[in-house]
């Protein structure tokens, strides 16, 4: 899909020359990549129209009830309007984000115009695209808000310790190179170029290069956005407050970088994006090795771009994305196979722990929870 692509603004890094990924493509493949973005600024657009119609359905089937019964629960009341709200101010976030879709990259440019695009599409987006848009929004608190704080503490910071282990903070420079393929909104990339590294985020999603394109290029004030990330579970609420729970974003600045910090997104399909040899020093996974078609290739590839004596530090679980998808081809193997996939290709594992506990974009007010027993590894290409 999309190439290399570096969030220049506020990066340098990037390794990429101008145009390099967008010459390759064939006439075609760029009509096909640009009627996918459209979809996605699509879906962001519909997503007040469809939010509103799912509050819209949940008040007539209550207003259908007898009467009597409505009296038992006159908390109800005031439900939708609250709902309504808080939907109108998430679609004041989601058009900041498709108003700030002109993204211009090292080697490449998105410059659509977003104004032109309407509320309600001609095509209308799929129930598929539109859980894309929420996602987008819970990721938005994952990442960014303080709501996600002790999410991040058990994804983001293991590895950010292991990476201080390996470079002690008085080794650290630009110099060494550290990359994370599937960076969803940039956090943990941002947090490892702050501490000093030269770190680039690869994300494939529009949903969430859009998202990462408004957060960390646009804006610049603590807090500056409000956001209910929970506003569209109707399921195992305790409380209409925790339905209504609000955060702000970004729970820190993104462009208040330490000077020299060298920080990076880069967007495309990794094993495509990723192709030159011993050129990494480091590889962090969060949550990713499962979204790949086949995690072989994956690991084939961390294996060869990373330099001799270089690390991969992976946490997250095999929740196999491509499983049981209609004409995608998944492999879906157990960690015991994943591990001796990666002996064999010739890595020597530093430290295991095969149980890790990890919550993901989790409402933590929500009465179902779920919890993933991660992997925590760090394995080593030898020198
Ligand atoms: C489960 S999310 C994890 C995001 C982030 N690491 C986190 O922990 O919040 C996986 C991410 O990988 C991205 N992704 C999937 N396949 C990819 C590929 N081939 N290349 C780059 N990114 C990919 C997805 O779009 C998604 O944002």
């Amino acid at each position: 899909m999309m190439s290399a692509t570096s969030s220049s603004a506020k990066t340098s890094n990037g390794g990429y020359s101008s145009g390099d990924y967008e010459s390759q493509l064939t006439l075609e493949e760029e009509q096909k990549e640009r009627d996918h973005f459209q979809k996605v600024i699509d879906a962001f657009r519909y997503y007040r129209i469809h939010s509103m119609k799912r509050i819209a359905t949940a008040e007539k089937q209550f207003n259908e009830i007898p009467t009597r019964q409505q009296r038992l629960v006159p908390s109800f009341g005031d439900t939708s309007l609250r709902l309504q709200q808080a939907v109108e101010q998430n679609y004041a976030v989601v058009k900041k984000i498709i108003q700030s879709t002109d993204m211009l990259f090292e080697n490449r440019s998105f410059p659509l115009d977003a104004s032109t695009v309407n509320e309600v599409p001609d095509n209308k987006p799929k129930e598929f695209d539109m859980d894309k848009v929420r996602t987008t929004l819970k990721q938005l608190a994952r990442d960014w808000s303080d709501a996600g704080a002790v999410e991040r503490e058990c994804c983001y910071a293991p590895v950010i310790r292991e990476l201080l282990n390996i470079y002690p903070k008085e080794c650290i420079s630009p110099n060494i190179k550290v990359l994370v393929p599937g960076a969803g909104l940039g956090r943990l990339a941002y947090e490892i170029a702050r501490l000093g590294f030269t770190c680039q985020g690869n994300e494939w999603s529009f949903y969430m290069l859009c998202a990462a394109n408004f957060v960390i290029n646009r804006c610049d004030m603590v807090n500056q956005y409000l956001l209910y990330p929970w506003v569209h579970q109707y399921n195992n609420n305790r409380t209409r407050e925790s339905q209504l729970a609000s955060c702000s974003f970004p729970d820190r600045n993104p462009s208040a970088v330490p000077p020299g910090s060298k920080f990076s997104m880069a967007a495309g399909d990794f094993l495509e994006v990723y192709t030159e040899p011993d050129t990494w020093n480091c590889v962090a996974t969060v949550f990713f090795i499962d979204t790949a078609h086949n995690v072989i290739d994956y690991i084939e590839t961390i294996y060869r771009i990373l330099q001799p004596g270089g690390c991969w530090i992976n946490l997250g679980p095999l929740l196999w994305h491509y499983s049981d998808q209609p004409d995608e081809s998944s492999v879906e193997l157990t960690y015991e196979e994943v591990r001796a996939v990666i002996t064999s290709i010739g890595f020597e594992f530093l430290k295991e722990s095969r149980s890790h506990p990890a919550t993901y974009t989790q409402n933590p007010e929500s009465m179902l929870k779920y919890q993933y027993d991660c992997v925590f590894f760090v394995v080593r290409k030898p020198s």
